[in-house]
């Protein structure tokens, strides 16, 4: 595991762009595992000054996100796929038909599970696979107890997760109890990996991550160790209690 500290959430996001630009301009129609939540804001955010400043193009790009909550339209703003298209999608020149979600309406649930699985396959594989990291150490929604061989599944999510994504929902009611998520075999067996973490909520899961080498399902960020292609790009809040001289 390639640790990258950088001073803050900007810098996470200039760094983390840097590598996904130059994998872009190296090969066009690569595949891109991106992830929603807080931390990839900085990323998508300098992706997109970027794509205006130099036209880097994502034309020929595909991208391949990590989940998608149970029961919310496309046009919820609590959606991922709202999420994907408001942060980076409507500013970049990608087309629609190059960019895949699970689709968290799908009457078939568990179809459409085989389906998510099926289209990666069909598009060669993520190239480069973007996470962040849940304070309990969850990677997509891959919550802890999830086995390390399942692939794309259903899942109810812990309470803890809901409660830290309840900022965004008027409630704690309305945030979904479940989402469709690629699974942590999914996710190990993108060709590279860039898990990136930011602010003081995820120092001990970066400390249990990069302070310890021990894999269990209990924490499922340690399956990543497993993995040889892993870069950690994360500010110094959230490598605060990470002993950076004998990393894992
Ligand atoms: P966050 O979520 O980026 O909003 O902190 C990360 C995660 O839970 O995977």
């Amino acid at each position: 595991m390639h640790i990258i500290p950088v001073k803050d959430f900007n810098d996470l996001g200039r760094k983390a762009s840097q590598f996904i630009i130059q994998l872009v301009r190296e090969k066009p129609d690569a595949v891109l595992g991106l992830a929603t939540g807080s931390t990839p804001k900085s990323t998508y955010k300098a992706l997109i000054q970027d794509h205006r400043l130099n036209g880097t193009s994502y034309q020929h790009v595909r991208t391949v996100n990590l989940d998608e909550y149970v029961g919310l339209a496309k046009d919820n703003p609590n959606s991922y796929h709202y999420f994907m298209r408001d942060q980076l999608f409507n500013h970049i020149d990608i087309p629609d038909r190059n960019i895949y979600i699970p689709n968290g309406l799908a009457s078939d649930l568990e179809e459409e599970c085989r389906r998510y699985d099926r289209l990666i396959t069909e598009l060669g594989g993520v190239d480069l696979q973007i996470l962040g990291i849940g304070r309990n150490g969850h990677i997509g929604f891959n919550e802890p107890g999830t086995s390390f061989e399942v692939m794309t599944h259903v899942v109810d999510l812990t309470l803890d997760t809901r409660k830290a994504n309840a900022r965004f929902f008027n409630t704690l009611e309305e945030v979904p109890k479940q989402a469709i998520t690629m699974g942590i075999k999914n996710i190990l067996q993108s060709r590279s990996i860039l898990l990136l973490a930011s602010g003081p909520s995820k120092a001990d899961a970066m400390a249990r991550l990069l302070n310890e080498s021990k894999i269990t399902n209990a924490f499922p960020a340690s399956s990543l160790h497993q993995h040889r292609n892993v870069t950690v790009i994360a500010d110094e809040d959230a490598l605060s209690m990470v002993y950076l001289g004998r990393r894992a």
